[in-house]
């Protein structure tokens, strides 16, 4: 019989509670996943009431307050603080989001915390993205060209060609979306993901690059393209209000055209 409940060692388990410091004027209480895969215990999820008045109004800032006077060793990546660099996604209340652009005031009283879904977790809200990352290079993210380059000029492009490119090129490489997508989930061995086929669709399309044909045959394959069954969390959830729903859509119908 199949079992859809997690390993038992791998159940989080009630954590240490931080209470508020004294005088506290605004109140938010924080349940954060706390994984340290040294020693071999199960995850457990603390509680951190803080005073969200001594800092930023992002989820982000409450947790660089929790490392900076609470707990050092929360572990959590986090570069731009401007959504910019996509390294602070993890899943709040329920939702893969970029933390330094959430605002605490649009959550309710109870801020749920955990690392993104579906990936094994290095610490605490720190993923694996071993594979999310050998996925995009896997579609070559890189003009390929066989005409020499002129000696004088740049490849050029209209107007209209660069806009084709540039919401695609958008991407901040989050992995927000792959680890919503529930085909992602289940086959992210095998399946691009998302993310990695938002940018195979951003070189498809780039008339500057001359491989669009392997690109295409790179992808014509019932994994790596085709399970994806447009569930559109990729779409829903993406930081950046991208489409990557769209752009897999379009590569199935460039394949379906390759072939009539
Ligand atoms: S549209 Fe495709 S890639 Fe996006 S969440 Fe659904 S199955 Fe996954
Ligand atoms: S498509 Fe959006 S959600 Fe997915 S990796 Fe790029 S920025 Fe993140
Ligand atoms: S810290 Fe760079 S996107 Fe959040």
């Amino acid at each position: 019989m199949a079992e859809f409940r997690l390993p038992r060692n791998s159940r989080p388990v009630k954590g240490v509670t931080h209470a508020a410091p004294p005088g506290a004027r605004a109140l938010r209480t924080l349940r954060i996943y706390r994984f340290n895969p040294d020693g071999g215990a199960n995850p457990r999820l603390d509680t951190f009431q803080l005073d969200a008045g001594s800092c930023g109004p992002m989820v982000l800032d409450a947790l660089i307050l929790i490392k900076a006077t609470v707990d050092s060793s929360l572990t959590f990546r986090r570069s731009c603080r401007e959504g910019i660099c996509g390294s602070c996604a993890m899943n709040i209340n329920g939702v893969n989001r970029l933390a330094c652009t959430t605002a605490m005031r649009d959550l309710p009283a109870e801020i749920r915390i955990y690392p993104l879904p579906a990936l094994p977790v290095v610490k605490d809200l720190v993923p694996d993205l071993s594979n999310f990352y050998a996925q995009y290079a896997s579609v070559k993210p890189w003009l390929q060209t066989r005409t020499p380059a002129s000696a004088d000029r740049e490849r050029l492009q209209s107007k209209e060609e660069q806009e084709r490119i540039d919401r695609p090129a958008a991407c901040i490489l989050c992995a927000c979306c792959s680890t919503a997508c529930p085909s992602y989930w289940w086959n992210s061995e095998r399946f691009l993901g998302p993310a990695a086929l938002l940018a195979a669709y951003r070189w498809i399309i780039d008339s500057r690059d001359e491989a669009t044909g392997e690109r295409l045959d790179e992808l014509e394959d019932p994994f790596r393209l085709y399970r994806c069954h447009t569930i559109m969390n990729c779409t829903d959830v993406c930081p950046k209000d991208l489409n990557p729903a769209r752009a897999i859509a379009e590569i199935k119908k460039m394949l379906l055209e390759r072939h009539s």
